[in-house]
């Protein structure tokens, strides 16, 4: 029997527009979904939508309508965009159906009778935003501590939970048991600002307004709408219904997964509530990071909206889920940039992975026909590349486990790169001009293909569409099934049709691309002339030059060292810049994004020496202008006596994203 493995995304709540930062957490769970599907798993997928509550209500009214026929339209957005985005949920919970409402009146029943949840009277501090109370020593400077809104002073007679009796508990589960809260980073929090600060019991109904379920032996009241939410977890599988065999086959939750501003509620209240139901305990709540565009999480409401189905019909929904997936460290923050979303599709959607696919069917067409040839000669190089075909699944397969999604697809990308390199080394355009090298040329041909057609069955989890192509180019079944022993080197059949097809993805020009989403997003803002506090035209300075004679140093404190921020970035893309003798213009990888970096190196350096390389990078240089070009950071280098400039490395690879210390 197959093993299960349930994970879920939070509701979310249908109120406005979508953005890309709203597409995170369930294109992430989209991918781990599939890809343990294809392990051999029993997956549930879980998502839906939080549709009680004030906020709602709100919303609403402003739009003239009822709350019921607001959702009603919102959810049908919501679920066009997760079809547009391929995500494979299983099931998608409403907190507005029937049987959901009727098991939430059960629990709430079912924790009154047992004592845990209590009539008394509330006095807090109310955020309707976030559906939130707070103690008057909770709010930061008077406003909401998640949000940073004005709050409202709420005071009502309310049922309470009695979550205080849980508070050793938690405090142990937090502490002792090291997979329950991830990232690591988030367990401190938790337990020192909420849990040793005092848990307090939670009121979980209110009197103010009527959208939410009501309590079923007080109509008074409606019940809390956090309660209400995250009881979907267990309800969207039949708990406190006629039929709880889903419960029964996939209860606990594998991962709950959500973004870090809502992890108090998963790793505290949510937990508590199920020990008060005498149920067992989710496995495993990740909190990751968000997504920022300028330094705020991207939201509607601070007016930076930037809409996933203008991205996906423009450049295709795979690049869409490529750049969720990969460019921000999975747990951490990233920035939306334009720049960053259009050099990640072309530094490895188009020129690693659509480059790969290209040239090799190009020479399968070319030398062979079109069918795959096989032989039983090898070249230097074959064992290293059977031997990373053979490693992938295994090293993928932990770093999901781990919740590294990035980690996961960069599996994928080393073995295409890897592949794009043996191309250089074996030269296949020169055995294709000597007959006696033929065998050679078949061999070089059937390892790229196997490598294509190893990472295109990888790719599916992550990039449906694009890993179909790449799997009926080279004649592997593009249907959804399981890995099996699928990945393994050595499967191609002999005289299997090789097609060559469309380019994957096209290449983009990347300046002037960014300048039409500007204007697309409708931030078609002047750019700032600006001069590099560098050098004009960020040119190494001249003043630096002379520094080898006797000139002063002018001493600053650890303090002011400690302002820098040095980063190490590793250089995807390089290009001359137009009109420029001097400046070079680098994409560089430093972790949190990709960035648009122009240095005055192109005397020292072609720009093709300096793709590959890991280079220390000023992270958090305020951005300017450089011969027309977005400069986001700077690139150090040294200069040695005779005035060479040479490029500052680590010694051994860091990786993109290091901190230099
Ligand atoms: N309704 C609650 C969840 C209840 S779960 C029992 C909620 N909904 S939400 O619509 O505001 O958020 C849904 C998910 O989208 C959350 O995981 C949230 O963190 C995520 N994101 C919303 N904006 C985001 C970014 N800018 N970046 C990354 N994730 C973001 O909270």
């Amino acid at each position: 029997m197959k093993e299960k493995f349930y994970i879920t995304t939070p509701i979310y709540y249908p109120s406005g527009k979508w953005h890309i930062g709203t597409c995170y957490t369930t294109v992430v769970c989209d991918a781990i979904a599939r890809f343990k599907r294809m392990s051999g798993y029993d997956v549930f997928y879980l998502t839906g939508t939080d549709e009680h509550g004030q906020k709602i209500e709100k919303v609403a009214k402003e739009h003239g309508e009822s709350p019921k026929s607001f959702v009603d339209k919102q959810v049908a957005t919501l679920k066009e965009l997760w079809k547009k985005l391929d995500i494979s949920y299983d099931k998608f919970i409403r907190t507005t159906d029937e049987y959901h409402e009727k098991a939430v009146q059960k629990i709430f029943a079912k924790l009154y009778e047992k004592g845990d949840i209590y009539k008394s009277e509330y006095e807090g501090w109310y955020c309707t935003p976030c559906e939130s109370f707070w103690t008057k020593t909770q709010l930061s400077d008077g406003k909401c501590p998640d949000c940073g809104r004005e709050v409202e002073l709420t005071k009502e007679s309310s049922y309470f939970f009695r979550m205080s009796k849980y508070k050793d508990r938690l405090i142990d589960l937090i502490e002792n048991n090291d997979e329950f809260l991830q990232p690591k980073s988030r367990r401190n929090e938790m337990l020192n600002n909420f849990l040793k600060a005092g848990l307090q019991d939670l009121a979980v109904s209110r009197t103010s307004f009527k959208w939410g379920v009501p309590v079923p032996f007080d109509k008074d009241h409606v019940v809390y709408v956090w309660l209400d939410a995250l009881t979907n977890y267990i309800t969207a599988l039949g708990y406190g219904t006629d039929d709880e065999s889903l419960f029964r086959k996939y209860w606990p939750a594998d991962v709950h997964m959500m973004g870090k501003e809502i992890v108090r509620f998963h790793s505290i209240i949510w937990p508590a509530l199920l020990m008060a139901l005498d149920l067992p305990l989710p496995k495993k709540v990740y909190g990751h990071g968000w997504l920022l565009l300028g330094s705020d999480k991207i939201s509607k409401s601070k007016g930076n909206v930037v809409d996933p189905v203008v991205l996906s019909d423009r450049y295709g929904v795979d690049a869409v889920r490529y750049y969720l997936l990969r460019e921000v460290p999975f747990g951490s923050d990233g920035m939306f940039t334009n720049y960053a979303f259009l050099s990640r599709i072309n530094a490895d959607l188009c020129n690693s992975l659509g480059n790969l696919l290209s040239r090799t069917t190009a020479m399968v067409n070319q030398y062979f026909g079109g069918r795959l040839p096989v032989t039983d000669k090898k070249t230097a190089y074959d064992a290293e590349i059977e031997k990373e075909i053979n490693g992938l699944q295994g090293k993928m397969s932990e770093n999901i486990d781990n919740l590294l999604i990035p980690e996961a697809l960069e599996d994928v990308f080393a073995l295409i790169g890897r592949a794009n390199k043996y191309i250089d080394e074996t030269m296949p355009w020169t055995l294709a001009k000597d007959e006696n090298r033929r065998e050679e040329l078949k061999s070089v041909m059937y390892h790229l293909i196997e490598v294509l057609r190893v990472a295109g069955l990888a790719l599916m989890p992550f990039l449906p569409e694009t890993a179909k192509r790449i799997l009926s180019d080279v004649s592997e079944n593009p249907e959804t099934g399981e890995f099996g022993d699928r990945m393994r080197y050595g499967l191609s059949k002999e005289g299997a049709a090789i097609t060559k097809g469309e380019p994957l993805f096209k290449r983009i020009d990347v300046n002037k691309e960014s300048k039409e989403m500007e204007k697309l997003a409708g931030e078609g803002k002047e750019e700032k002339k600006e001069e590099s506090p560098k050098g004009k035209n960020g040119e190494v300075k001249e003043e630096k030059k002379k520094k080898h004679g006797a000139e002063e140093y002018k001493e600053i404190t650890i303090d002011d060292f400690a302002k820098i921020e040095l980063k190490v970035g590793k250089i995807l893309t390089a290009e001359k810049v137009e009109g420029s003798k001097k400046l070079l213009h680098f994409s560089v990888d430093t972790g949190e994004r990709v960035r648009s970096i122009v240095s005055g190196v192109a005397k020292y350096y072609t720009a093709e020496e300096m793709v590959g390389k890991e280079v220390v990078v000023v992270a958090n240089l305020k951005p300017v202008t450089l011969g027309g070009v977005l400069s986001e950071g700077m690139i150090l280098f040294a200069e040695n006596e005779n005035g060479d400039v040479i490029s500052v490395e680590p010694s051994k690879r860091a990786g993109g994203g290091a901190t230099v210390c």
